[in-house]
């Protein structure tokens, strides 16, 4: 039996427990948020949708945490995304508060759940609620960096005119403008990026990708949730299947890289025990002072976290 929480029922939130339920992987979805009505309006039409598209999962709305009970995994959706002319930064005031309180009552219902975090700002969200729920750092993750490469690789794959499946790319850092997406390990059915793409256009595209969360905000009024809510939804399939896939995400760091005691974008396997491994690239000194530079960043707003006495 296999139970996934997902809390926030909003645009992403609710993504993720639609595509989670049409991978067909866990018993049951949870969907919670504060607005219980809607929550359980979103699960009933999802539930709905099962003989149509062949899923088994059972999807249920709530607003209570005692619905959560025994949860395997938590996905952490819960805040208030930006608008046009605000930075993920600008969140901290009211997602802190939520993230902590979430992960509290989480807590009191599932001893030992695997934790993923959507809620911006991402890196120092994730670390809040690595420090709200006093579980092992493997347990606690963010979901970013899965978003920042499909962002990348669907930009290259219009440029190459080419099917993105068939680009392989890793991107590090913070999940704001400051990221590091990593040119040198961008392949293309295997042959490296640069024999395909012209150094300006390749540039352009890494630029673009910076900016990508934005963009869509600027569009929309609000920010993404198909692809979020699709990202997080494969971390969810890696750890309950074991997978141990590799992707870039949230994860604790303990001195790889260089730096220690704080989340950061960086390529993980994940697997049943959630972060089973981070895995260290041989950086070279230009993509090292990009990340040096990202990792300030995030620094930066885990002061402000730290400040505010939540935990
Ligand atoms: P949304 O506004 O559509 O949904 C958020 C939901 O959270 C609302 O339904 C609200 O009622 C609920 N909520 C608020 N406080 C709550 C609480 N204490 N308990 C339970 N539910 C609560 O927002 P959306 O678009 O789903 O975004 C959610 C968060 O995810 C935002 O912070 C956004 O910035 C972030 N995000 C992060 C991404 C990433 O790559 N990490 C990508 C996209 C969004
Ligand atoms: C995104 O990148 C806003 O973090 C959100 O779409």
């Amino acid at each position: 039996m296999s139970k996934v929480t997902v809390v926030g029922a909003g645009n992403v939130g609710s993504t993720v427990a639609n595509v989670l339920a049409h991978k067909d992987i866990v018993n049951e979805v949870v969907l919670l948020d504060l607005k219980g009505d809607m929550a359980k309006g979103k699960a009933l039409d999802s539930w709905q949708q099962a003989p149509i598209d062949y899923y088994s999962t059972k999807l249920t709305g709530t607003a209570s945490y005692k619905d959560t009970k025994g949860s395997d995994i938590v996905v952490i959706t819960a805040g208030i995304p930006r608008r046009p002319g605000m930075s993920r930064d600008d969140l901290i005031a009211t997602n802190a508060k939520i993230v902590v309180s979430v992960t509290k009552s989480i807590l009191k219902y599932s001893k030992n759940p695997i934790i993923i975090v959507v809620s911006n700002p991402l890196d120092v969200m994730t670390h809040a609620a690595f420090k709200a729920s006093g579980l092992k750092s493997n347990r606690v993750m963010g979901m970013a960096g899965i978003l920042d490469t499909a962002r990348y690789r669907a930009f290259l794959a219009s440029e190459i005119k080419c099917s993105p499946k068939d680009i392989s790319a890793v991107l590090m850092g913070g999940h704001g403008d400051s990221m590091v997406p990593l040119t040198r390990y961008t392949t293309v059915a295997g042959i490296p990026v640069t024999e395909l793409v012209e150094a300006n256009a390749l540039k352009a595209i890494v630029e673009r990708t910076k900016k990508g969360g934005g963009e869509l905000v600027k569009l929309m009024g609000t920010s993404a949730w198909y692809a979020p809510g699709a990202a997080a939804a494969q971390m969810v399939e890696s750890i309950i299947k074991d997978d141990k896939r590799i992707f870039p995400c949230c994860a604790y760091l303990s001195g790889q890289y260089g730096l220690k005691n704080m989340f950061l974008g960086v390529p993980v396997q994940l697997g049943k025990n959630g972060i089973e491994k981070v895995i260290e690239l041989k950086l070279n000194k230009r993509e090292s002072n990009m990340l040096v530079k990202s990792a300030n960043h995030v620094k930066d707003v885990i002061k402000t976290f730290t400040k505010m006495k939540l935990v």
